[in-house]
């Protein structure tokens, strides 16, 4: 059984990255609204309660019945978690003067105390809050203040229940990462036994006992989710898994061929559907950006439901689904912000059961997984694309010819991107989140070619740095090598005579286009 630590949601912006943390320590854990503790779970070897927009006085704040894991689990609360543990055995919170935010230092109350094993008097931590506890619980006891909070971590004297007002999971609290590594090391009792190697072990065996000989659907896309999803299937049910991969006509360029060829090295059972005249068709004279979207959504989906149904005997839909699509975060006003999207679409009466075998990770634990799996360089480290392909990165109508010349302009850049080895040696494809061109073809300007007038339309570069895609900056790529681009696709790409580079962070901008 895969130990873990549950992380209990009271809504704080970085509750995300505690999680992130834990699985960086190699330590499995789930993170789940504050009022879902699995109760029944025999794998759980400690909670973490994380911070909060609340203040414990708020008539809305989330509460818990302690009594449900206390005395049960080694307990840390972080930050509110801290405040509402305090509060609710008996302590006393109070709004601060000030609201503290940033930079401090620990000094220490105790030599020795397991969740600080190693940690250097005056370490810094960042701290983030609007109430303070004025008073801890009878028997427990401060084991370390800063300058302006007396409580700045406690532990009761006969339990295992420690808190913490600062953000050990935060990238500036220096030894933050050590502090979670003793909780689940020293308190718990964790064998950080979490791998992509012991990951792969558990779910095909999972998946072999949930799916039997019965008959799955994948969608595949080229995206590292989705292939890596179909990699593990494959490895469980073998020939019983059948992916379906569509082309809507607007991929990158010889990518449909490329990644069907991928794919069938890789020993998948995979059905190639060109649809791509459906497309073109009803796209056409659309510009409207969302338009465009619904008519692509709506076609991708029949298309699929068509060839889906000629297997008649499937029972099962697979889907590459990660575990940053289905954290319910919780929003002040205590609704889900986030919840579980699925891209699926099949009708019902098919009666498809979902398999999300994915579902625990995080992207850079996904594509672990498929490296440990032996999927290949390129098809891991690949760029996020969006759905709608290049029709969200062309202006105005879309047409064969102006996706030609897109994939053609982006080819150069792509190429160019992952050739550039930088002064670290890390090419620039690897360097950054994102890259792709963008046709502006509702644009046109004058240049001169050889001794002709030219009146044709302009190419924008756009290349972004990011962690997950909800902001992003614009990537600092070397002059050299914009230069050098910007002259390959004029000159080889007919219907480009001139190349702008986007620096517009997200936000405002958002990364596509449209
Ligand atoms: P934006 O443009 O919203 O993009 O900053 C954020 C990330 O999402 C990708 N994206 C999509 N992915 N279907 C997808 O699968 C879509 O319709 C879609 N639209 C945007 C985008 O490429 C970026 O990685």
């Amino acid at each position: 059984m895969q130990e873990k630590i549950i992380i209990l949601d009271f809504g704080s912006q970085t509750t995300q990255l505690i999680g992130r943390r834990l699985r960086e320590l190699d330590t499995f854990c789930e993170i789940v609204p504050y009022n879902k503790f699995p109760k029944n779970d025999p794998a759980v070897i400690g909670v973490i309660l994380s911070g909060s927009p609340y203040s414990v006085y708020d008539s809305e704040a989330f509460k818990i019945d302690l009594n449900e894991i206390r005395g049960k689990y080694p307990i840390l609360g972080i930050c509110y978690g801290a405040q509402f543990m305090s509060y609710a055995l008996g302590g006393n919170v109070e709004p601060a003067n000030t609201r503290e935010y940033g930079r401090a230092n620990l000094q220490f109350f105790e030599k020795t105390n397991p969740l600080f094993e190693g940690f250097e008097e005056n370490s810094q931590v960042w701290m983030s809050h609007g109430d303070t506890i004025t008073r801890i619980p009878e028997n427990f006891r401060v084991i370390a203040s800063t300058d302006t909070v007396k409580f700045a971590a406690y532990q009761a004297n006969d339990e295992k229940i420690w808190g913490v007002q600062f953000h050990p999971e935060v990238f500036h609290s220096t030894q933050g990462t050590l502090l979670l590594k003793n909780f689940v090391v020293n308190i718990c009792g964790g064998k950080q036994d979490w791998s992509a190697a012991s990951f792969i072990d558990t779910t095909v065996a999972e998946l072999k006992a949930d799916l039997g000989n019965d008959r799955v659907i994948l969608g595949l896309s080229g995206g590292v989710d989705s292939s890596v999803a179909a990699v593990l299937l494959n490895r469980a049910i073998g020939k019983n898994l059948t992916c379906i991969f569509v082309d809507h006509g607007m991929l990158r360029k010889n990518e449909f061929q490329n990644v069907m060829h991928d794919y069938e090295c890789l020993g998948l059972n995979v059905i190639g559907v060109d649809a791509s005249e459906k497309f073109f068709k009803d796209l056409e004279g659309v510009t409207e950006p969302e338009k465009k979207r619904k008519i692509i959504g709506r076609d991708f989906i029949e298309v699929f439901d068509a060839e889906a149904h000629k297997i008649t005997d499937a029972r099962w839909l697979a889907q590459g689904t990660i575990y940053p699509d289905r954290i319910e975060s919780l929003n002040i006003t205590g609704k889900v912000i986030k919840s579980h999207h699925n891209v699926g679409g099949l009708p019902e009466e098919m009666n498809l059961k979902l398999c999300e075998p994915l579902k625990w990770l995080f992207k850079d634990e996904v594509r672990r997984v498929g490296r440990q799996l032996g999927m290949p360089d390129h098809l891991i480290n690949r760029h996020p694309f969006p759905g709608p392909g290049l029709a969200v990165r062309i202006l105005g109508d879309i047409t064969r010819e102006k996706v030609r010349i897109l994939q053609d302009a982006d080819d150069i850049f792509i190429r160019g991107l992952q050739e550039y080895v930088d002064t670290d040696g890390i090419t620039l494809y690897n360097k950054i989140w994102q890259a792709g061109a963008i046709l502006l073809s509702t644009v046109r300007s004058v240049g001169v070619m050889g001794d002709e007038r030219t009146y044709e339309n302009p190419v924008a570069l756009r290349a972004v740095t990011s962690v997950d895609a909800m902001t992003a900056d614009w990537a600092h790529l070397p002059y050299d090598f914009m230069a050098k681009v910007s002259n390959d696709i004029i000159n080889q790409v007919k219907g480009v005579n001139r190349v702008c580079y986007d620096i517009s962070s997200k936000p405002p901008a958002t990364i596509e286009w449209e």
